[in-house]
């Protein structure tokens, strides 16, 4: 091929796809690329990611009703996400930070939890037995983490289980408290890896506490590490002295 051929080969479309040759493909790409990296592309995707992202609050009724299927909510879910991503996404690393620094001065002047008696009417005091239909076993009401596309929803909860003890660099005997504990997903990950721990679980459903007790006993762990508080912790400001003589204070979506 000539260069005045390959110019040609370059620039014209062919007819049919079945002329395009791999070249033309990968120009078509990177002329692709290029156009959705500009920035009014990416301000114009950015804006309807915030609309659909705020149209979707419109169906909400919808869902709750549930006339909405699976693969719908999951599409939603992924477009509130990515909107909230964009809306913390900084320009450079000042701004980044400062940005980080206004959601944490927010938080110091937001009390501790809010709507306590109606998420306990909705989710904290349900019994436990209905959490076996929809949770996972280790009954984590909380995030799971895939690290592999062949994690098993059972392993997603183990995998983030172990990532956050690696993260906080927890370590045999030390002096533990699981903040907002739930139905003890974290509290008996501790005492299941790390059997000289003491453990301290705080949460405000009674329910919750009887489950983790007893499950503990079940799987054999050493129950005498564990301590279940049953408190608000917004209004008991008494029961958060129990934080402060320990090595470790983790709170998982409280
Ligand atoms: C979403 S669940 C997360 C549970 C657990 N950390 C997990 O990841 O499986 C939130 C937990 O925080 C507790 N919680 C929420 N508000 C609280 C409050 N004001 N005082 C004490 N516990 C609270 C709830 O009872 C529940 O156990």
């Amino acid at each position: 091929m000539n260069l005045v051929d390959l110019s040609r080969s370059l620039l014209i479309l062919p007819a049919d796809y079945k002329d395009v040759r791999p070249h033309q493909l990968a120009l078509g790409f990177a002329l692709l690329r290029l156009i959705a990296s500009t920035s009014i592309v990416e301000k114009f995707s950015e804006k309807v990611l915030n609309w659909a992202s705020e149209f979707s609050d419109v169906l909400l009724p919808l869902v709750y009703a549930g006339l909405v299927p699976d693969f719908l909510i999951r599409f939603g879910i992924r477009v509130r996400l990515y909107d909230h991503l964009n809306i913390l996404k900084a320009k450079s690393v000042e701004q980044e930070l400062s940005n980080k620094m206004e959601i944490i001065q927010s938080l110091k002047t937001m009390p501790i939890a809010i709507e306590t008696d109606a998420a306990n009417a909705q989710h904290y005091e349900v019994p436990a037995k209905f959490y076996d239909l929809c949770l996972g076993p280790r009954k984590k009401y909380s995030s799971g983490l895939w690290p592999t596309e062949s994690t098993t929803f059972e392993e997603s909860e183990v995998a983030m289980l172990d990532h956050y003890c690696k993260l906080a660099e927890v370590k045999d005997g030390m002096k533990i408290v699981d903040l907002g504990c739930g139905w003890g997903s974290l509290t008996l990950h501790l005492a299941e890896r790390f059997p000289n721990a003491k453990i301290t679980g705080i949460s405000n459903s009674h329910s919750q506490r009887e489950y983790i007790l007893e499950t503990a006993k079940k799987r054999g762990y050493n129950v005498s590490n564990i301590t279940i508080v049953t408190c608000n912790v917004s209004d008991d400001k008494g029961a958060l002295d129990v934080v402060k003589d320990n090595d470790l204070v983790m709170t998982v979506e409280m």
